[in-house]
């Protein structure tokens, strides 16, 4: 059961107003899912619930990871399981360098008194970033402070490299991304793939999807998945949108809806 994530009848609210509305998904390791989605269906916020984001209330449902109750646990706990957040717009940390947020993040994950050592650290950062076409100079920079949006998405894959999770979910990674950005991104996690580790890839592109090829494509309407398929079902949308899933499926309207 490596990596084996399971997420039941989550539902989730903010502010009082319920935007995940019985979500259900099983993931394997080695397994690819991309979810894709109109504006507003309740990508992001399936990724913040599922990460412990403190504004999103979970009112119903059951996340697993290996057996274990995530929704139970903390953020910290969240990430030392090995879930593993890209977000769609990463925070900027002021007075916090890239370098020292890494080597916290990595020790975090460990027992004490087995801290990564500063050079097995900088040697690993150099070589991912190296892999990754970065700028040493990066090392050093304030947390995404100033950084372009792509620069940011790339950070957000280094840090996937380093912390090694058991399931990666990335937030339109690809937003932003120039193409050859996308190319070198998308080699990043496929080489992350493997056995003992799921994705969850949320993207707007099928363009993303001939880079890192999914096993299972969802859509997702109404904070929840109303349709799923192989990657074909991408090729669908791109090719024609939403309209014919929405019409298959007797859906006016896509949205979590406005009421309060
Ligand atoms: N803090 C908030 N306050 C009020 N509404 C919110 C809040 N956060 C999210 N929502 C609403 O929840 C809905 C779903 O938002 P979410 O960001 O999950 O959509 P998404 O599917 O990721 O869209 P996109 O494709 O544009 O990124 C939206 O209508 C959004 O306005
Ligand atoms: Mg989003």
């Amino acid at each position: 059961m490596a990596a084996e994530f399971v997420i039941e009848g989550l539902k989730a609210t903010i502010e009082g107003k319920e935007i995940l509305k019985g979500f259900n998904l099983q993931m394997k390791g080695g397994e690819v899912h991309a979810i894709m989605g109109p504006n507003g269906t309740g990508k992001s916020t399936l990724a913040s619930s599922l990460m412990g984001h403190p504004k999103y209330e979970v009112t119903e449902g059951t996340v697993t990871l290996e057996g274990e109750d995530v929704l139970e646990m903390s953020v910290d706990e969240r990430a030392r399981a090995g879930l593993f957040l890209a977000m769609q717009y990463p925070s900027e940390i002021a007075g916090v360098t890239n370098s020292d947020f890494l080597r916290s993040a990595i020790n975090a994950r460990r027992e004490e008194g087995s801290e990564i050592s500063l050079i097995k650290f900088i040697r690993q950062m150099e070589g991912k970033m190296k892999d990754l076409e970065m700028n040493p100079e990066f090392m050093h920079r304030y947390l995404n402070e100033g950084f372009s949006g792509g620069e940011k998405k790339r950070n957000e894959i280094l840090q996937m490299l380093l912390l090694e999770p058991k399931i990666v979910i990335l937030d339109e990674i690809d937003s932003g991304l120039d193409i050859d950005a996308l190319r070198v991104v998308a080699q990043g996690v496929n080489a992350m793939r493997s056995e003992d580790r799921g994705f969850l890839v949320i993207t707007h592109y099928q363009r993303l999807l001939n880079y890192i090829k999914p096993d299972f494509v969802h859509i997702m309407m109404q904070g929840r998945i109303v349709k799923s398929g192989g990657p074909e079902l991408a090729e669908r949308l791109e090719a024609d949108g939403y309209e014919w899933v929405k019409e298959e499926l007797g859906i006016e309207d896509e949205t979590v809806g406005q009421e309060a």
